[in-house]
Order: C-alpha cells, then structure tokens, then sequence
C-alpha cells in the first residue's frame, strides 16, 4: 500500500467508530462433533429476498469460525431485551447456568426466548481481512412478534424507544 492509501487513524478510533453504528444483538450457533457451540455477534445482516440469504462475519481467530466452517450450517438466533446475560455469556464471561442453554431445532442449536432466528447452510464464504463473511442460504425460520429486539450501541446494552415512523 502506498503512503497516500495509509488509513490516518488507529486501531482504538476505528473501532470506536464501527460501536457508533447502533444494532441488535445476535447469538450465532452451531453444532459439530465436539457439541453445540454459540458466539454472540452483531456483524449480521439480511441479503437477499429471493434466494433468502444473510451474511455474518467472523474473526478468523474465533472458535466458531472453525466450526462453521466444520459443519456448514449456522443459526442467528436474534435477542430479544433482558437477554444480556446470553449475550455476555457467549462473548466468552462464561455463566454456568447457560451450560444448557440450547434447545435444538432442524439439527441446529436455537435460542429459546430469540426475537427471531434464522437457520441456514453456508452458501457462500468470503475472505475480508481478519474476518470472513458467511453468507447463510435460510431454509427455516422462527419469529415472535411480540418480543422487543435489544440493542447495542457504543459497547453498551440499550432498549428500543419509539421515535415515531419515517416521513
Ligand atoms: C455485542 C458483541 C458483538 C460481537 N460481534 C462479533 C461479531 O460480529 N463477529 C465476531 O467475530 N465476534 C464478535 N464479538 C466477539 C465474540 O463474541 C467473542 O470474541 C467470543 O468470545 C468468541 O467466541 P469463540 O471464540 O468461542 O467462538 C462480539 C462481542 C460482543 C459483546
């Protein structure tokens, strides 16, 4: 990279920046020989209507990216407000009574409480940096209308208010 292409900023600031974008909260899992496993993640977003497809991106340095890759399946199970406790838990603060948290839906691990989650194969991998985009193609889905979605911004937990409907 040329010295005009260097970025004019650092590590902590970009990271910063990314925490500006406020999102929900996702627990992403699944199942291998070795048992279920779940990571929480807010790098997910809807693709595609038709085919339906969503991608995910995945430190190369995480577990579940290995196992991913192992099983070729993946849930995003999205959490709903007072699940802050799932979200910590599977961000590696370990929290034994989440030993057993899973229900298993279609060979998945789904969960229980979830907004919504979407269970896919892996379509399609895409090496981006430290990361890797795992473009799932969503062949079952599950929703609960009346769960309210928690949401992260600026490394806090924060709760949906409403502030009125686009014009
Ligand atoms: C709110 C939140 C969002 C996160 N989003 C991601 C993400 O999108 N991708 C990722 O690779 N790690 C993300 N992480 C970090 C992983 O959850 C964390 O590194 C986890 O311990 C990795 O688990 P594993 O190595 O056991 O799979 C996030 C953590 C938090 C708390």
């Amino acid at each position: 990279m040329s010295e005009a292409q260097k970025p004019d900023f650092d590590a902590r600031a970009l990271r910063d920046a990314f925490g500006a974008f406020a999102t929900g909260v996702t627990v992403i899992s699944t199942s291998t020989e070795e048992g279920d496993h779940g990571m929480t993640a807010n790098a997910f977003m809807s693709v595609s209507l038709d085919p339906p497809l969503i991608a995910i991106s995945l430190d190369r340095k995480s577990r579940m990216h290995e196992k991913v890759r192992a099983s070729g399946r993946y849930a995003v199970n999205i959490l709903a407000q007072g699940m802050e406790h799932v979200a910590m838990h599977f961000a590696g603060r370990h929290n034994p009574e989440l030993a057993n948290f899973f229900v298993n839906h279609h060979h998945l691990p789904v969960a229980p409480g979830a907004v919504a989650v979407f269970l896919t194969e892996v379509a399609q991998e895409v090496e981006a940096g430290d990361h890797t985009l795992f473009i799932g193609r969503v062949l079952h889905l599950e929703r609960d209308p009346k769960a309210a979605p928690l949401l992260f911004s600026s490394g806090s937990f924060h709760v949906l208010s409403a502030a009125g409907a686009p014009s």
